[in-house]
C-alpha cells in the first residue's frame, strides 16, 4: 500500500514518463515509509500505474483503495487498469494520463532509471547484500554493529536537480508546496532497502547509523560523468583543484554549484528531464574500515644504539630497528591493524637508555580488525613485546580513549625528569667539587638551541631549571651525576656547554673541561597512563 495522495499524481505521472524508476518516484513524492521502498520494484510500479489511472473523483486521499488486497492482485494485473478508465465514457480528461501510463508500461522493465542510474533498481537487493556480507566476512573483522555508507557519483545531483525542475513547474501550478529538501535522498532509500537485507545475511548484526565499524559501498557511472562538466563553466569558483582528489567534480562542489546556478541557466545547458542512461552504475570494491583504537603504556629502553623512531638519512636506513617498531609489531599483529601513529612524552637520543618506570607512550592503531581485549589478553601482548627483544620492555599496556591520549602531552613542560650522566673531567675531582655540586638547588639555565638540533628546531634561548644534582664518585676523572630537571632540559649540553651556548654549564661550574660519556633517563614524571597492577 503506497501512502500517496491525490496531489502526488502529476509528479508520479511526469517522472514515470521521464524514465524514472518506481522507487525514485516514491522519493520525489517524499514518501518516508521505509517499507514502501523495500517492496519489489515491479509491485511498486504496478501500484503507481494503477494509482495514476484512478479517476480523480472517486479517489481522494485514502491510499488503502489504491491497491486491492493481495489475494486479488493477480486479477488486477491481468486486467489492465487503463481498460477500466477507457471504458468509462465520462472520463475524457484522464485519457492523456492513460496514454502516458501505457508508454511506461510498455517500457522494458530492465531500462535504467534516469535519476538513480540503476542504484535503486538492480544494484540494491538481496544479491548485493550477499556480496557485501561476503566481503565483510572475508576480512575477518570483530564487530557487533555496522554502519553502511554509500558513495554516489556526483552527477546524480545534477540529474536530481533536473528532475526537480521538471516537477517543480507542475507543483507550483497546482499551488502545492514541495521542498527540495523533503525529497528522499537516494542514499537514504538505498540504506532503507539494504539494511535489513544485510542484517539478515549477517545473522542479526544490526546495521545502525553510528558504529565503530563502517562498510562503504561506492558506485561510479563513467558514461555520465560529463553531466557535471557544464557546471565548471557556469561556476568556475566551485571547482578548484585539490591535491588529493583526482577529479574536481566532487559531490560537495557539484552541490555548491547547483545552489548557485539559476534555473534558466541550468536549463540552457542541461536536458530536463535528464536523458536516459545506457547502463547502470558500476559498483566499486566494498571498503571496510574500523575506527582507530588507542593504546598506551610505558617503555624502557636498555640499548645505546636504538633510535626511538626509524632513522632515515637521505632515504637510507641507519639503524635496523627502533623503539616504536619493536613495540608496534606485536601490537599490530594482535589487533590486526593496518598501521599506527606513535607518540610519547618526550624522547631520548639514540644512545640514551630509558630506565626506571619508563617513558609514557601512546599509539593510534589504524583500521584494527580486532579491538576488544581483556586485561589478561593485554598482559599477553605485553609479554610478547617483552620477549621479542632484549632492547626494550613495556609495562602498563592498556587500551585508552582518544581524549585520554592528550593527557600525556598536557603540562609536559612543567613535569620533571630524572637522569644519570657519566661525566669525565679534565682536572681531577676534589671533595669540595662534589659538595659544591650536591649543594646546588634550582639552578636556572639559559639554553640556546643546541647545535645538533638546530636543523629541526627554531633558534631560541630557552630557560630550564635543574632542581637538584648529586655526584657519585667513580675515579678521579669520572663521576656519575644524578639530575632532577624540568622537562625539556638539554642534559648533554649542560655537561659539555655546547660552545658556551648553555649557560651556566658544568665546565663553568667546575672550572675545567667536562664531557658526557653516557646518559640514562631514570624517570619521566608524567602520571599517565595509570599503572596497571601486576
Ligand atoms: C596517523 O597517521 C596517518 C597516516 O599514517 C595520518 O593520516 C594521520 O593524520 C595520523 N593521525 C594522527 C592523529 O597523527
Ligand atoms: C614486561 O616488562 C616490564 C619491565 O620489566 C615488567 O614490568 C612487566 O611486568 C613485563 N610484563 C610482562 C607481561 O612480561
Ligand atoms: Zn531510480
Amino acid at each position: 500500500m503506497l501512502p500517496l495522495k491525490e496531489k502526488d499524481k502529476p509528479i508520479v505521472q511526469k517522472l514515470l514518463s521521464a524514465g524514472c524508476c518506481a522507487r525514485c518516484v516514491l522519493r520525489f513524492c517524499c514518501v518516508s515509509v521505509q517499507a514502501a521502498y523495500r517492496q519489489a520494484q515491479h509491485e511498486t510500479l504496478k501500484e503507481l500505474q494503477t494509482f495514476i489511472m484512478e479517476k480523480e473523483n472517486n479517489k481522494v486521499q485514502d491510499s488503502a483503495d489504491i491497491k486491492p488486497h493481495d489475494t486479488e492482485s493477480s486479477q488486477t494485473v491481468e486486467d489492465p487498469p487503463c481498460k477500466r478508465a477507457k471504458l468509462d465514457p465520462t472520463e475524457a480528461v484522464q485519457s492523456e494520463t492513460d496514454d502516458a501510463a501505457m508508454v511506461t508500461l510498455k517500457k522494458e522493465e530492465s531500462s535504467v532509471c534516469a535519476l538513480c542510474l540503476g542504484i535503486l533498481q538492480d544494484l540494491c537487493g538481496p544479491d548485493q547484500a550477499i556480496k557485501i556480507v561476503e566481503t565483510v566476512k572475508s576480512q575477518n573483522y570483530e564487530f557487533d554493529t555496522l554502519v553502511l555508507s554509500v558513495s554516489l557519483p556526483a552527477q546524480l545531483c545534477v540529474r536530481e536537480h533536473s528532475c526537480w525542475l521538471h516537477v517543480k513547474k507542475e507543483v507550483r501550478q497546482k499551488g502545492l508546496v514541495l521542498d527540495k529538501d523533503d525529497v528522499i535522498q537516494v542514499k537514504e532509500a538505498f540504506k532503507w532497502i539494504m539494511q535489513g537485507l544485510v542484517t539478515k545475511q549477517l545473522e542479526g548484526v544490526a546495521v545502525v547509523s553510528k558504529s565503530p565499524f563502517e562498510v562503504g559501498v561506492e558506485f561510479t557511472h563513467p558514461d555520465t560523468e560529463s553531466d557535471c562538466h557544464f557546471l565548471a563553466k557556469c561556476c568556475p569558483d566551485c571547482f578548484k583543484p585539490t591535491k588529493n582528489k583526482q577529479s574536481v567534480f566532487t559531490r560537495m562542489a557539484v552541490v555548491k554549484a547547483l545552489e548557485k546556478i539559476s534555473d534558466v541557466k541550468f536549463l540552457e545547458h542541461y536536458p530536463c528531464p535528464p536523458s536516459e542512461p545506457s547502463g547502470s552504475c558500476t559498483p566499486q570494491d566494498i571498503q571496510c574500515l574500523h575506527v582507530s583504537v588507542f593504546i598506551a603504556g610505558r617503555y624502557n629502553k636498555f640499548c645505546r644504539s636504538l633510535p626511538q623512531t626509524p632513522w632515515v638519512i637521505d632515504g637510507e636506513r641507519r639503524m635496523e630497528s627502533s623503539v616504536e617498531e619493536l613495540i608496534a609489531a606485536p601490537i599490530l599483529s594482535a589487533f590486526r591493524a593496518d598501521g599506527f601513529n606513535f607518540s610519547s612524552s618526550g624522547r631520548e637520543d639514540v644512545d640514551v637508555r630509558t630506565l626506571g618506570n619508563g617513558r609514557p607512550f601512546a599509539m593510534e592503531l589504524l583500521n584494527p580488525h580486532r579491538s576488544r581485549f581483556s586485561k589478561v589478553e593485554m598482559k599477553q601482548v605485553q609479554e610478547t613485546i617483552n620477549k621479542s627483544s632484549d632492547k626494550i620492555r613495556v609495562r602498563d599496556l592498556q587500551i585508552v580513549t582518544r581524549e585520554a591520549m592528550s593527557r600525556m602531552k598536557e603540562g609536559e613542560e612543567e613535569k620533571t625528569k630524572s637522569y644519570t650522566a657519566l661525566v669525565w673531567t679534565q682536572k681531577s675531582i676534589e671533595n669540595e667539587d662534589i659538595s659544591f655540586i650536591n649543594d646546588i638547588k634550582d639552578l636556572t639555565l639559559d639554553q640556546k638551541t643546541p647545535l645538533r638540533v638546530l636543523h629541526r628546531r627554531a633558534l631560541a634561548i630557552r630557560q630550564r631549571v635543574i632542581h637538584s644534582m648529586n655526584v657519585r664518585f667513580v675515579d678521579s676523572h669520572h663521576f656519575y651525576l644524578g639530575l632532577k630537571t624540568q622537562a625539556g632540559t638539554y642534559i648533554k649540553e649542560f655537561v659539555h656547554g655546547d660552545f658556551g651556548r648553555t649557560k651556566p654549564n658544568l665546565c663553568l661550574l667546575l672550572k675545567t673541561d667536562t664531557d658526557i660519556l653516557e646518559l640514562d633517563v631514570e624517570s619521566v614524571d608524567v602520571d599517565w597512563p595509570p599503572p596497571i597492577p601486576e
